[in-house]
């Protein structure tokens, strides 16, 4: 799908030759004189078209307009947040096989993040997953026009959003797929095929013996349980000289996670297919990069494998030496996301960064705690804890701060071992926060915790690419410091 910006009027728009036309139109919209802005006014006068978000008034073939179809659709005040409800709506009402040309006008100006919003909406609600069906209906989307007056000054900002939808989509992509089309091999498979197409992109992957010899026991701990050999992928963008500080993003990579022998009850136990959204996340924000290849370094690492149980598999009580020393009595199998992270937490110290970032889909019970609206943010570092909220807002891929006080860390106290991998249900999500401190003394870190915001369950079940959006706001920030 190719995205094109273009300062164009209503009538200039409506002059494109689509299939579909959508003019936003905000509370604040005054009509221009131009002849499409007239009619578009009037529809408002009467009350036919309404700026409220999302409701849209359709038009069949009008013949003031080249477009087969045109929604007047309400975009409320303009926001970011109403332009995406307001094309998630209008969307719906057309999402044909017809649909090969969309021109998406702002009457009048467009903020920069609204015009960003645009390009997320129309990617997000025209994707088509594909890779496993025999008939398989691709996108039929092709070519979408964005407008706005005032678009000669937002090409930078409608640049990196369309980057960053490519990145969205390889993690949707990924995120989606089966378990038994997305192992820790073929995980590593794209990151080698990032690698090979991008110049600034380098791909190392170690199997099972090279993590022996690191001494990554808990990660061993539980990839023991599986046919299906592990992988630790370690991805290296590098935009700036090599002595500045890379940013390590670290994704919890869980092909699929039964729980082990601590295991998990039969319904929805599919949706664990989705224990690598981390994962996918860091390769999304990796795809990102090349399109962008900003000046800064950034290194992803992957710890990736199933937690499965077989006659090896890793039993509650068992003892591990974690490759940082630290021993960990396993009391629940199925907390293996702080096991495989924790290791991969130590691997990063050698990267001397100058932050690292974990995201996981690590607790049920932080979905209990925000749902899906916002992913878990938890970092002993202000500063750090600041710039990934405000790239959340900035981006529209929130995320809300959560606690990590020294009390949250008691329940994870063992009688036979330097740590505990679980503590009672109380808290969950911060007591898995603070297991994973534990290994984080040598750098900034923060951790995010997107169980609740990497996909949606129920009839619209899917990926939702998050939070490559976050990610890479929080990266190019950097540039501006
Ligand atoms: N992958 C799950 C977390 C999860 C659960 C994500 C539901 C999304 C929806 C994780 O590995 C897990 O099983 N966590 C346990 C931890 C518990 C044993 C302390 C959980 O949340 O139940
Ligand atoms: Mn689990
Ligand atoms: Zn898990």
């Amino acid at each position: 799908m190719n995205f094109e910006l273009k300062p164009l009027s209503l009538t200039e728009a409506a002059s494109e030759k689509a299939d579909a036309l959508l003019v936003l139109v905000s509370d604040t919209y005054k009509p221009a004189r131009d002849g499409f802005s007239v009619l578009v006014g009037l529809a408002i006068k009467e009350g036919d078209a309404q700026t409220k978000v999302g409701k849209t008034l359709a038009l069949y073939k009008p013949p003031q307009s080249l477009a087969t179809r045109v929604l007047i659709v309400g975009v409320g005040d303009g926001s970011a947040k109403h332009v995406r409800s307001g094309i998630v709506a209008a969307m719906d009402g057309i999402k044909s096989d017809k649909l090969k040309k969309l021109v998406v006008a702002f009457a009048g100006v467009a903020q920069a993040a609204s015009l960003r919003a645009a390009v997320l909406a129309v990617a997000d609600a025209s994707y088509s997953y594909t890779s496993t069906k025999s008939k398989a209906e691709p996108r039929s989307l092709q070519t979408v026009l964005l407008t706005a007056s005032n678009a000669g000054e937002l090409q930078d900002s409608f640049e990196r959003a369309v980057a960053v939808s490519t990145g969205v989509e390889l993690a949707k992509e990924w995120a989606n797929r089966p378990a038994n089309h997305a192992t820790p091999a073929l995980l590593a498979k794209a990151a080698e095929a990032l690698a090979a197409k991008h110049g600034k992109i380098r791909c190392e992957v170690l199997g099972p013996k090279e993590v022996g010899k690191l001494g990554m026991g808990a990660f061993l701990a539980v990839a023991q349980g599986s046919e299906e050999p592990l992988r630790f992928i370690v991805l290296k963008y590098s935009g700036a000289a090599k002595a500045v500080a890379p940013t390590v993003l670290v994704g919890k990579g869980i092909t699929f996670d039964s729980g082990g022998i601590s295991i998990k009850p039969a319904a929805e136990m599919d949706e664990m297919k989705y224990d690598m959204s981390g994962a996918a996340s860091v390769l999304g924000v990796f795809r990102a990069l090349a399109e962008l290849k900003p000046a800064i370094n950034v290194v992803g690492l992957i710890p990736s494998c199933e937690n499965l149980l077989n006659g090896r598999a890793v039993k509650p009580g068992d003892v591990v030496t974690s490759m940082s020393g630290q021993t960990i009595e396993i009391l629940n199998t199925d907390a293996e996301g702080r096991l495989v992270l924790c290791d991969a937490l130590t691997y990063a110290e050698r990267f001397k960064p100058r932050a690292v970032v974990d995201i996981a889909t690590l607790t049920g019970a932080c979905v209990v705690a925000l749902g899906g609206v916002r992913s878990g943010l938890f970092s002993p570092n202000q500063e750090l804890a600041n710039a990934l909220r405000a790239a959340g807002e900035a981006a529209q891929d929130l995320c809300w701060e959560m606690p990590l006080d020294e009390e949250y860390g008691e329940g994870l106290k063992s009688r036979f071992a330097d740590v505990a991998n679980v503590a009672g249900r109380a808290g969950g999500a911060v007591s898995a926060a603070k297991y994973l401190q534990r290994f984080t003394a040598k750098y900034p870190w923060a951790h995010l915790d997107i169980a609740g915001t990497a996909w949606k369950s129920g009839a619209a079940k899917g990926a939702t690419g998050r939070p490559v959006g976050l990610l890479v706001e929080y990266l190019l920030a950097q540039l501006s410091k």
